[in-house]
């Protein structure tokens, strides 16, 4: 879709809004390389990307490198077709080292990968401790001796509170949604919605309901299922102490009122 033509909510297509707005998947793609290398001391090359949507960033996986391979999956099938349609095509030859699978996150192991990433926080998906563990023991079986399994997580005050976010993009605005949180459940039901130029919108683009979990229950949840050893990537601060996008390894994390950050657990040969 070309970005010269103003966009409205009749012709724009919410999942090229999405990817615009919502994932970076070049940079993360270089995150997760360099945090497999900084632990394993060798290069990744098997990425499986669970709750795959489009398939964005195991393309911007494949695309990095020609030993790279990705499998992505997902359950629905319509935002597959899209992603094979959109992001997995136009690669070419490197479009073979890709493979999208319409399943549920629990029930694929195999082949096992160098890293497993769950992003755009999905993994929320699972609200319950039986749940969870559930999908973190899959991933340990469906990842490699020497294997990573990368978490993105969300907190702070802020992410406590029904609020309502705006960013400008280029041709569109995007909201981001916090419509309903419980604090005795940490049920969680947020919505993206998106607007134009013209006045008009897309509202619940896309929704989500999901439990905002912690930093310290991911955690424990991750040793029970037998990772035995976690990191947290927490990002750091440039000298206006703004969010720097550079995430390194820690124990202390400063208490913003909203952060993101990534939880990493290693499965060891
Ligand atoms: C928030 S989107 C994530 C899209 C993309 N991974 C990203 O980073 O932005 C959540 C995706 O998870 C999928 N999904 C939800 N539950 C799932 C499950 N149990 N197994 C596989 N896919 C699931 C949905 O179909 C949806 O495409």
């Amino acid at each position: 879709m070309s970005a010269r033509k103003p966009l409205t909510a009749a012709t724009a297509d919410r999942h090229w809004l999405y990817e615009n707005s919502v994932q970076n998947v070049d940079w993360e793609t270089g995150f997760l390389d360099r945090a497999y290398r900084r632990v394993f001391r060798r290069p990744a090359s098997f990425l499986r990307e669970d709750f795959c949507g489009t398939a964005a960033l195991s393309c911007a996986w494949v695309q990095k490198s020609a030993r790279h391979v990705a499998l992505g999956v997902d359950l629905h099938g319509p935002t597959l077709a899209w992603g094979r349609r959109h992001n997995v095509s136009p690669l070419g030859a490197a479009s073979l080292r890709v493979r999208l699978v319409q399943d549920d996150v629990r029930h694929v192991r195999r082949p096992r990968a160098d890293i497993l990433a769950a992003t755009n926080f999905s993994w929320w998906t699972f609200k319950t401790h039986t749940d969870l563990l559930a999908y973190l023991r899959n991933c340990y079986r469906s990842l490699r001796d020497d294997g990573m399994l990368a978490l993105d997580i969300y907190g702070g005050p802020e992410a406590q509170v029904t609020q309502q976010e705006e960013r400008r993009c280029a041709g569109f605005s995007y909201f981001w949604d916090q419509a309903a949180f419980n604090p005795i459940t940490h049920a969680y039901r947020c919505h993206i919605h998106f607007a134009f130029p013209d006045g008009t919108a897309l509202r619940r683009a896309f929704s989500y309901d999901w439990r905002l979990w912690s930093v310290p229950e991911v955690r424990e949840l991750l040793q029970a299922a037998g990772f035995a050893e976690t990191a947290v990537y927490w990002e750091g601060t440039d000298r206006n102490g703004r969010p720097s996008g550079i995430f390194r390894p820690g124990t202390l994390g400063d208490a913003a009122p909203a952060w993101v950050a990534y939880v990493i657990a290693y499965r060891r040969g």
